[in-house]
């Protein structure tokens, strides 16, 4: 059984103050629910912060990006050991960095190996454009993402690795992909894949979650689904209210 996770992306969203609130207003409630791994991914100014008031819960902390380089001359990037001394997750190649900031399947690649080499869990993005998803090219978009975001991964550490099915049309739209189309991607083209790298036994093992406009009423749909074992949540993860209802939903068997 493979333990479901939900994390909160909230992207570029949250003064340190504003994390500090919405910390507050949610870690009582989330530290009730069981049987779902939660974390949230504030943005970085916000990690220290945030790292202080988990302490001791079993909420659990993400980046959303890190460099694959241990240090150096590389103004603006986060090196991992600084992910690493406060997160214990990174969102790694999520769509928006590849589409706004040049992030390739190679460079997922570089910062998968870099996240695993300091022991952090790599959150890794994958999913097709519409045009790729009305061309009926979704599997191989994906294979693709896998096939090389992923190689040369110790497969020793593949299996606490966490992949996340967004579908770029699903993103931030309210027009989120049914838990049967979503399931049917995870089913026949992104579990397959890293079977394919990694052997059937450690793909079987690996977290699948979806993203993609989930809120508290549709979470149900997604998490009903056998291949789907939690959620990348983006805005609805920017309200206590909302973000809680989903990781609720994720707890229900
Ligand atoms: P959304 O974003 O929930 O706002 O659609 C999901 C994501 O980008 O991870």
């Amino acid at each position: 059984m493979r333990t479901p996770i939900v994390a909160g992306n909230w992207k570029m969203n949250k003064t340190v103050e504003e994390a500090r609130a919405l910390v507050f207003a949610m870690s009582l409630k989330l530290r009730e629910i069981e049987g779902v791994e939660k974390v949230l991914c504030p943005p970085f100014p916000a990690l220290l912060a945030v790292s202080a008031l988990l302490q001791g819960t079993d909420i659990g902390l993400g980046a959303q990006n890190l460099h694959w380089e241990e240090k150096g001359a590389f103004t603006g990037e986060v090196a991992p050991n600084m992910v690493a001394e406060f997160c214990q997750y990174v969102i790694i190649g999520h769509s928006e960095r590849r589409a706004y900031f040049g992030e390739t399947d190679g460079t997922v690649n570089k910062k998968i190996r870099a996240a695993l080499a300091h022991d952090l869990i790599p959150i890794v993005c994958v999913g097709e454009t519409e045009t790729e998803y009305e061309a009926g090219q979704t599997g191989e978009v994906v294979r693709r993402q896998i096939s090389l975001g992923f190689a040369d991964v110790d497969p020793a550490k593949a299996a606490g690795i966490i992949v996340a099915y967004e579908p770029i049309w699903a993103i931030g739209t309210g027009k989120a992909s049914s838990g049967e189309n979503a399931n049917a991607v995870l089913a026949d083209y992104i579990r397959p894949a890293l079977a394919d790298l990694f052997g059937a036994e450690t793909a079987q093992a690996i977290r699948i979650q979806y993203g993609g406009s989930v809120k508290g009423d549709n979470a149900d749909e997604f998490f009903g689904q056998p291949e789907i074992d939690g959620a990348l949540v983006g805005g609805a993860s920017l309200k206590a209210d909302d973000f809680l209802a989903i990781v609720q939903a994720a707890s229900r068997p």
